[in-house]
């Protein structure tokens, strides 16, 4: 969690750090802070709350500077207060530093430092490092072997950007265990936790690896490895650009990612089907003789994620023969699962930051596993440890609630069974091609649904009154009820649970009552007959009833008090099309509430501590 941002150049810094922040503030949003270098020395602002806050404070006060650090904070090591609030110091002012990690001897640390008469003003783990920072420096006088000997002494995950009163335009960077970017424009450089904080200004790109440190300043980038090696890497020019980043209208994030699914879904399929074929052999570089090696598919992923895989699970239990699991990394990791050199480990993970999944994979690749990231960001610490990736295409997700990316990592795992069903053979040419005729089909459907939005806000008028939704689905049906659920509750702060329809029998029907609305997915598939027989169970309770089904389901309107229709599909393809109106049914119970939609309490987009 936590946002960096660093910029060496020509231009205000303030004003792009500033804007760099906000592009980073889904990462969190305790306080804000900036160093700047100024004639005058450091001058280090900080504000408790948002960075609109911050660039308020701004407004009489910045200088001109060039150079700076900035910071967006997701509080781990003490609360939200000024005095904790990043950038920090060491005693002597000279050098100030951004840190997103966590240092886990931070007290061991910290209690040597205060025996050598150190003072510590925060209560964050961030200072131990600064003040680690100006005493290797007193030692060496070398800032490269500095850095070394850093790196050597704090254990957790850590990137820095760090500034330093007498270095002339330059700032250095340290990358270990979590992420962090370096671009460079026309005199200019640049470094961020994510790309789109330097969007504005470049799309070149250079991933750190591992322990990298990285000096930013006018005259480029230099990079060494954790040894003080000097280190190659490749600049990438990214395919995101500025408007991707940008509501465009749209009065939050969240509404403009659920608009924008059914260009998701064309962008991830597009290039990778070919005359009824799937058509990704090169990007996974799998063939009959590798996939024949396994029998073990396991997939892995937290949140949003997870229930992606769930959907996923469903549709590689019907078109390939392999044995499944899906566990939730942070329970995965820990586990004795058999895992070995006949399995695929599939792990899914939107920003490929996530702290569980990150660790979940490592364990798999320790024990032979061949591992897969299914992510949406290229470059990202998942991404780069695994055997085989499969990008979405999605773009930037900004609003904390996963929404597009659902749609996006379902897409990619279809493409992934409909793979591993034809190397297998358990897939006929002929249903290969019913199946992706009818994937190419499903961009267009779901944004027909995308136009009933209005419908669907009606329907939110009539509930956000609710304190507590039960939400149920069985089959394929099951993992999206639990999607609607989390949506509603991460963005409304509404208790909402969801079922297996089949086991509310075993306990939550207890809940029902006349305040309790149940939202029960329910398309025309083989569970319709099943699910129907439970959602009468809830009506004999009194419970209010809210149907997602298919268009034409005359039935159903007799057991519920409102219904949305899908289009017709597949029993497979349902979960694109059923997610959209419980996408917008949080949204606008969450609006209607006045919540903070794009950034909602205690939560940050990636979850970058275990
Ligand atoms: C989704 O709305 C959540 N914000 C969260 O559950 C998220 O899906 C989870 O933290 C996993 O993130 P990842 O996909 O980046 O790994």
């Amino acid at each position: 969690m936590c946002g960096i941002v660093g910029y060496v150049g020509k231009r205000n810094a303030a004003e792009i750090l500033i804007d760099g922040l906000k592009r980073l503030e889904y990462r969190g949003y305790d306080s804000a802070g900036l160093a700047l270098k100024t004639d005058k020395g450091l001058l280090i602002l900080k504000e408790v709350g948002k960075v609109a806050d911050l660039e308020r404070m701004l407004q009489d006060r910045a200088p001109v500077s060039n150079q700076g650090i900035g910071h967006t904070r997701w509080a781990t090591h003490g609360g939200v207060t000024l005095a904790n609030a990043h950038p920090h110091k060491d005693g002597s002012g000279r050098f100030a530093i951004v840190h997103n990690g966590i240092i886990e001897n931070f007290m061991d640390l910290k209690e040597e430092l205060e025996r050598d008469g150190v003072v510590f003003i925060s209560e964050t783990d961030t200072e131990a490092i600064v003040h680690l920072i100006a005493r290797f420096y007193s030692e060496t006088g070398d800032i490269l072997a500095t850095l070394v000997a850093l790196q050597k002494k704090l254990r957790g995950s850590f990137a820095l950007a760090m500034i330093q009163q007498d270095f002339p335009d330059r700032i250095y960077c340290v990358r270990k265990g979590s992420p962090l970017v370096i671009g460079s424009g026309n005199g200019e450089s640049f470094c961020a936790s994510d790309v789109p904080a330097f969007l504005p200004y470049t799309r070149n790109i250079q991933y750190l690896d591992e322990g990298d440190i990285a000096e930013i300043s006018l005259q480029g980038i230099k990079i060494w490895d954790e040894n003080g090696e000097p280190s190659e890497k490749p600049v990438v020019t990214v395919d995101w650009d500025v408007t991707m980043t940008e509501k465009s209208g749209f009065s939050h994030y969240m509404l403009k990612e659920i608009h924008e699914q059914g260009m998701v879904l064309r962008s991830t399929l597009k290039g990778r089907t070919a005359d009824g074929r799937i058509s990704i052999d090169q990007e996974l570089g799998w063939d009959a003789e590798t996939v024949s090696r396994w029998d073990k598919i396991h997939i892995v992923a937290c949140g949003t994620s997870y229930y992606a895989s769930l959907v996923a699970e469903r549709v590689l239990e019907k078109w390939t023969d392999f044995d499944i699991k899906v566990d939730v990394a942070s329970e995965y990791r820990y586990r004795h699962i058999r895992c070995d050199s006949s399995t695929l480990a599939i792990f899914v993970s939107q920003s490929g930051e996530t702290a569980d999944t990150i660790a979940a994979q490592r364990k798999a690749r320790s024990e032979g596993a061949h591992c897969m990231a299914i992510t949406n960001v290229r470059g990202s610490t998942l991404a780069r440890e695994v055997h085989s990736v499969m990008l979405l295409k999605a773009g930037p997700e900004i609003g904390v609630a996963a929404t597009k990316t659902f749609t996006g990592q379902m897409a990619a795992l279809f493409l992934v069974a409909l793979q591993l069903g034809r190397l297998r053979g358990t897939l006929s040419p002929e249903e290969e091609e019913r199946l992706i005729n009818e994937f190419l089909q499903i961009p267009y459907k779901v944004e027909l649904l995308l136009e009933r939005e209005q419908e669907i806000r009606g329907l939110a008028m009539n509930y956000a009154d609710k304190s507590n939704f039960l939400f149920i689905g069985r089959g394929i049906s099951f993992p999206i009820a639990l999607e609607g659920a989390l949506k509603l509750k991460e963005i409304s702060y509404i208790h909402a649970e969801a079922y297996a329809a089949g086991e509310m029998k075993h306990g939550p029907i207890a809940l029902l009552e006349p305040e309790v609305p149940v939202v029960a997915v329910i398309p025309r598939d083989g569970l319709y007959e099943k699910t129907l027989s439970n959602i009468q169970e809830a009506k004999a309770r009194n419970a209010p009833l809210i149907a997602i089904c298919t268009e034409g389901d005359t039935h159903i309107a007799k057991y519920v008090q409102a219904v949305v229709e899908i289009p017709w599909t597949d029993e497979e393809f349902t979960p694109f099309l059923t997610v959209v109106p419980l996408q917008f049914l949080a949204f606008h119970i969450a609006l209607l509430k006045g919540k903070e939609i794009d950034q909602p309490r205690n939560l940050a987009k990636s979850v970058t501590v275990e």
